[in-house]
Formats: C-alpha cells, structure tokens, sequence
C-alpha cells in the first residue's frame, strides 16, 4: 500500500470517530456572530525591566541539561543579539542556562525559541518566530539519546541527574506528540496538553498515571501571535480560551519542568514582571515610504468594513476584543473546535493549582476565533490562526489563496506579507498543504468584494498601523 494511501486511511478513521461535545454553557448568547469579551482584573505591580531580565535569563522551566554536559558544544558564540552575560554570554538566543533549585546549573530552552524572529536581518522580541524551530521533525528520539547520555555522565544520585530527571523524563515522551505535518506551524497547545498529561492538578508533581490519552496520529498547530497584540487582549489565545489571571497564563511553559507547585508560586511572582514587561512591547514601524494619497481611502473604508470587528486606530484607538463565531468567520474550525470538544486542557487546566490557587486564571474554549488587533500586520505574516495565508492580499482577496504553497526568503511589501512560491502539490516537510484538516484558508471574504483599488488603499493604510 502506498505511504500517503495509508496516512489518508488513517486520517479517514480518526475524524469519522470524531464525534464533537455538545457545549450548551458556552454558546454565544444574543448577539451571537460576535461577542465582545470584557477585561478582567490584572496585577499591574511589575517591573518591566526586571521582567525582560527574568525572561532572557530566569529559571522558570525548572530543570534542565546538566550546562557542563552541552557547554562546549552549544555556548560557542558571544551573545550578541540579547547581549546577555554571565553564564548566558555565549548561548544562542532561544536557550538559557539557569541554576537548578538544588544549585547545579543546567540549560532549557526559553519562551524566545518560539516568541522571537528576525525581520530584515534584526532580532525582535515578541515575534512569532519562523525558522529557529522546525516542529516537523520527530525529536523524542534526540531526546532518548539524551536520557541515555546524561545517564554515562552521571551517577544515579548526582546532583546533575536530580537536575534532569523531570525534564528528560517529560520531553522523552511530549516531543513524540508535537511533529506537525510540515514546517512553519506551532504545536505549543499540543505540547502544553502532553506536558500536563502527568502532571497532579494540585500539587503539579509527576505522576506514574496519565490523567487523558492524546492522540499521536495527528498533530494540530497555529501561528504564534506577536507579543505587542497582548495589551490590547482582554482574552488569550486564538480562541479567547486564556482567561483570568494573566501571569499564570504567560507561565504555561514552564509545566515543561518544575518540580511542584512550591517552585510555580516561585515564577508567577516573577511573572509579574513578566507580563509588565510584555505589555511594554510595541509593533515595529512600516520601514519604507507609503503612499500617502492612497491612506485616507483606505481608512475611510477600513473604519466601514473592518472596524466593528478590528477596531479603529490613530487618534481614536479602541480594540473591541471580539471573539467571531466560527459561522460567521467560516476560517478553519477545527483549532477552536478542537478545543471546545476534547476538553483535556480546560479540564485539567481549571481544576488544577493555575485556576484554583490566587490569582486565578482558566480556560474557556469558545467555538469562534478572536478578530485580532492589526498593529504591524505588515510584520506578521503568515496570517489566520493556523498561518495559512501568505500575504494580506490574499487575506483580502480569497480566490488569491495558494492551495499549495512555500515560504520565499524575503519580504513582500506590495502584497504585504512574505514572498511565496506557489507548488502543485504537498505532502513534504517544506510545503503548506491547506488541504489538510486544521490548515485550511477557507473563510474571512470580508475584502472579495473591494475592487483592485480599493484593495490596494485598504492595505496602504493596514501599513501605518
Ligand atoms: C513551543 C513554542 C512556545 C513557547 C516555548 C512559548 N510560547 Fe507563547 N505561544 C506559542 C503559541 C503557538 C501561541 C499561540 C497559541 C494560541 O493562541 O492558540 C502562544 C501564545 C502566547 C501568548 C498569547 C498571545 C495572544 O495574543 O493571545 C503569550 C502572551 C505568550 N505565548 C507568552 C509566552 C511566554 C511568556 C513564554 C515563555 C514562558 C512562551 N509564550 C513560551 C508558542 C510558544
Ligand atoms: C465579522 C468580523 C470581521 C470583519 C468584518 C473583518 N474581520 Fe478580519 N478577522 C476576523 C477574525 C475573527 C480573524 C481571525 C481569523 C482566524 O484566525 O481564523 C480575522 C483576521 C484578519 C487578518 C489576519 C490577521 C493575522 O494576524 O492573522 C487580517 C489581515 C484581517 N482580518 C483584515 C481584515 C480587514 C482588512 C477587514 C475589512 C475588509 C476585515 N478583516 C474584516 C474578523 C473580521
């Protein structure tokens, strides 16, 4: 039997026994299409400074590599891009070396592996990063090889092993459950699901038992949202699912390696700083000339098609934090849905010390996606939530979606997005194929209708935001 044949196969089975959840208590009540989602209370105390400093630097994965084990071969080259020093002076941006609780140092990676990108050759914190982490590739098994060398190094009840243990032990079986159809996409809620999946909801310890089954056959991913959206978000996630309680959300990463909920306390304190420094960030400005005359049309029709869901900016800047039913948006629905039906996050997440201890935080999924704020959307393709669409072009054209597509070296700035080349077919590592479940372009028409020039306007002005 041919190989693809039997991945369709495959496929076929999991979605027909797929059957979704009903959700009555989440259903959108009277206006229905979008629901506007109010601010909840947040700890303002922080640090920003302090926050970038913890964030580059901190121990908030708990464990790690022993750093003597991987140092030569890793920490090769100065810092320059976060200019850290001290023990991270050499280290690649997306890792750091941190002490240990028990005093040993050891290496993980950091929250910029996936939250950090390049755009014309300079390094911006907070961008959905591409490149630096291929998830197509199965790693469980460089994880394995791992576990076994850390295990010739060190003696059983050696500090550096104590150090290890729940970071080999939980990666050696999550990385099995992340590799994505192709490159480009980000399984963190996935990874998140299989860090999680042994952990106690009180005391966040490693336990023998799972508490769920996830599925390997097939793994859902999304984009990476850029940091400078987050002040404007009422609610986290593409789906708005990230509620409550802010600092505990930013800190998910973390369920990767702590010990318990003693060492959780410990970084929710540091993520206070955290979330001031996030909330700091700023999109990055259009780098060359718009073109002037075409802006004030663009507004004009941006504020009467697009505003009631976007919101309006310049002078008047109001984000009306909506969350668009899948119904009414028609984008992909099987990330949100996902959510909604299969509830091993929000059931896990709610009962656990994230939404039982102070301050509060929880997970609602909700069937639609949120309409997200557009500063410096020229930066951030590719665009919808699963990172389908190449350019804002083709986000407002929908005949212009490639079925089929790859990722060019640059920049393309007329049709705002990145250069792609366009491929007959997919099924390899290198090649967006929208014909699979959870990666489709459908939906969003919102701009089919503008003619050539008034598309062109629309996006002349999207650049100034
Ligand atoms: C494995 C990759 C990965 C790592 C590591 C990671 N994130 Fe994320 N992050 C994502 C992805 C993907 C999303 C989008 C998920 C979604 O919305 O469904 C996200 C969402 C977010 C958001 C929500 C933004 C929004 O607009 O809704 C914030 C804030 C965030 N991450 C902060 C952090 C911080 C702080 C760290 C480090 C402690 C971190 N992330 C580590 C991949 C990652
Ligand atoms: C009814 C609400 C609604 C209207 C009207 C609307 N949008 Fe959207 N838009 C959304 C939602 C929801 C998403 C996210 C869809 C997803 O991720 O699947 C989105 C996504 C986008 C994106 C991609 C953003 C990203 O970073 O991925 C762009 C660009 C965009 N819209 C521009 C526009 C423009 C321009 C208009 C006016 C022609 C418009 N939208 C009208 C709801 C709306």
């Amino acid at each position: 039997m041919k190989k693809s044949f039997f991945f369709l196969l495959i496929l076929t089975g999991f979605f027909a026994c797929d059957t979704y959840r009903s959700l009555p208590d989440l259903a959108f009540n009277n206006d229905w299409e979008t629901l506007p989602i109010a601010a909840t209370p947040q700890i303002e105390s922080g640090d920003p400074a302090a926050g970038w400093q913890y964030l580059i630097s901190g121990d908030y994965i708990g464990s790690g590599v022993p750093f003597d084990m991987v140092k030569n071969k890793i920490a090769t080259k100065k810092d320059t891009i976060l200019n850290r020093e001290g023990v991270n002076e050499n280290m690649p941006f997306g890792l750091t070396a941190f002490q240990h609780a028990n005093g040993t140092t050891v290496m993980s990676g950091n929250c910029l592996t996936c939250h950090g990108g390049f755009l014309n050759g300079e390094f911006i914190a907070g961008l959905g990063g591409f490149g630096i982490n291929d998830f197509s590739k199965n790693n469980a098994t460089t994880f394995k090889a791992l576990n076994t060398l850390v295990k010739l190094k060190y003696k059983k009840d050696s500090k550096e092993r104590e150090a290890y243990d729940i970071f080999g032990k939980i990666n050696k079986e999550a990385l099995a459950y992340i590799v994505t159809p192709f490159e480009g996409v980000n399984p963190a809620f996935r990874l998140e699901e299989a860090y999680i999946m042994k952990r106690n909801k009180s005391d966040l310890t490693l336990q023998e038992n799972s508490n769920y089954k996830l599925d390997k056959r097939y793994t859902l991913a999304s984009d990476v949202p850029p940091w400078w959206h987050f002040k404007k978000k009422n609610a986290l996630y593409y789906n708005g699912m990230g509620r409550g309680d802010f600092t505990k959300l930013l800190m998910q990463a973390s369920t990767q390696g702590v010990k318990d909920s003693t060492e959780a306390r410990a970084i929710q304190q540091n993520f206070i700083d955290v979330l001031a420094y996030i909330n700091t960030i700023e999109a990055p400005k259009y780098p060359i000339p718009v073109n002037e005359s075409l802006i004030w049309k663009g507004e004009k029709l941006f504020n009467k098609k697009c505003s009631k869901c976007h919101g309006t900016y310049g002078e008047i800047e109001a984000y009306p934090n909506k969350l668009v039913a899948l119904e009414e948006v028609k984008t992909d629905p099987y990330y949100a849905r996902n959510f909604s039906t299969k509830m091993h996050l929000a059931d896990w997440y709610n009962e656990s010390w994230y939404g039982q201890s102070e301050p509060k935080s929880y997970v609602k999924p909700m069937d639609g996606y949120i309409a997200p704020p557009l500063d410096g959307v020229w930066a951030t393709a590719p665009y919808f939530h699963n990172a389908a669409v190449p350019t804002v072009e083709a986000v407002l054209n929908s005949k212009k979606r490639p079925t089929y597509w790859r990722r060019g070296k640059q920049l393309d700035y007329e049709k705002m997005g990145w250069e792609y080349q366009q491929m007959t077919k997919g099924g390899n590592k290198k090649t967006y194929d929208t014909t699979l479940p959870g990666y489709g372009n459908e939906g969003h028409t919102y701009g089919d209708d503008f003619t050539e020039e008034e598309r062109g306007a629309v996006i002349e002005y999207l650049k100034t935001l």
